[in-house]
């Protein structure tokens, strides 16, 4: 098996869907070749759907799967003989790569890095199955926006109410789990004060009762941009919806969506936040993967990302170290407030 399996396998799983040579880059054919700007400059990024960084002929056992790449992940490949990483969220040079070029770190360890983003987006119907839910509105652009998702499905059999839902996807992510991990890591690092963020975005629902029945759906995904206008408008195209479903990202409580929604008469509730679309995305991924190279040894890296108060982080010594260091050298004596 070689680097360039890898390849072959993600534009088999996409249907065609990568970049396959630079000419690809540049024609303007490939709709998922993408730049994302906020208009900062300096801080695009351009997603390209197939191999980033790495030799297409190096042989190939283990291949690791993660959300976001970091240095943390980099690292971890590199003590556990991973030789391809494929990143879901778009790689950028300089930034996934811990401050420095991907070229000099990646080389460094012999690692390969893919990227696939929108690519992979809408190839599978799980992020409506885990909600609950079919989609037989699927929105990509929706108002003529690209990448304002909208979807708008009908209850799975066996969800009659808002608590089904929450019951399911509490399930789905192994809730119960994450909360046990959370509180056996409170006991040992001594701090009741630590947080994590799948047990602080568990699912919530914001307008309505847990027996509250649902039928229709509309599900959004607020960090794509829907605004309150366009879910009046996906009312009123189907009048007939119950509830709406904000996923991947959170609405904040005074949210215009919440108003909007309590005006028109839904309910809504807040399903998995984007801390789990390594599940709800990632070990799909990684398992069509292991499916077309079965010979490949297949990780997930998952990420945990934990709050501590800055009192109670690391240990004694360390808290010391840090302490020193911000005293003597990076605080001048005069700038402190008494
Ligand atoms: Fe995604
Ligand atoms: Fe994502």
């Amino acid at each position: 098996m070689k680097v360039k399996d890898v390849l072959q396998a993600l534009d088999t799983i996409t249907g065609g869907r990568c970049v396959r040579d630079a000419a690809d880059l540049n024609n303007g054919k490939n709709r998922f070749v993408l730049t994302k700007s906020s208009g900062i400059p300096g801080k695009a990024c351009t997603e390209i759907p197939g191999l980033v960084y790495g030799n297409p002929d190096a042989p190939l056992k283990k291949i690791a799967v993660v959300m976001t790449l970091t240095e943390s992940g980099i690292e971890l490949a590199a003590a556990t003989g991973i030789e391809v990483i494929i990143a879901h969220h778009p790689i950028a040079d300089g930034a996934s790569c811990g401050g420095v070029t991907l070229c000099d770190y990646l080389s460094l360890y012999g690692i390969a890095v893919f990227e696939l983003h929108e690519a992979f987006h809408g190839l599978h119907p799980g992020i409506a199955y885990i909600h609950g839910h079919r989609a037989f509105r699927k929105d990509i652009a929706y108002c003529g926006i690209p990448g304002n998702v909208l979807f708008v499905g009908r209850v799975l059999e066996g969800i009659v109410t808002l608590g089904d839902i929450i019951d399911r996807i509490n399930l789905f992510s192994g809730s119960d789990e994450e909360m046990e991990m959370l509180s056996a890591e409170r006991r040992v690092r001594k701090c009741p004060s630590i947080d994590e963020t799948t047990v602080s975005t568990r699912g919530k629902i914001l307008l309505g009762d847990r027996k509250d029945r649902v039928n229709t759906i509309i599900h959004i995904f607020p960090h794509t941009g829907f605004t309150a206008e366009q879910l009046a408008m996906a009312k009123a195209e189907h009048p007939e919806a119950d509830t709406v479903i904000a996923s991947i990202s959170r609405l904040p409580s005074d949210h215009e969506i919440l108003k909007t929604a309590a005006g028109l008469g839904l309910n809504l509730l807040l399903g998995n936040s984007h801390a789990l679309e390594i599940l709800e995305n990632g070990l799909p991924l990684a398992a069509a993967v292991q499916k077309l190279l079965p010979e490949a040894q297949v990780f997930i890296f998952r990420e945990r990302v934990t709050s501590t108060p800055i009192g109670m982080a690391g240990n004694p010594m360390v808290r010391e170290y840090a302490d020193t260091m911000a005293e003597q050298y990076l605080v001048p004596r005069k700038s402190i407030p008494n």
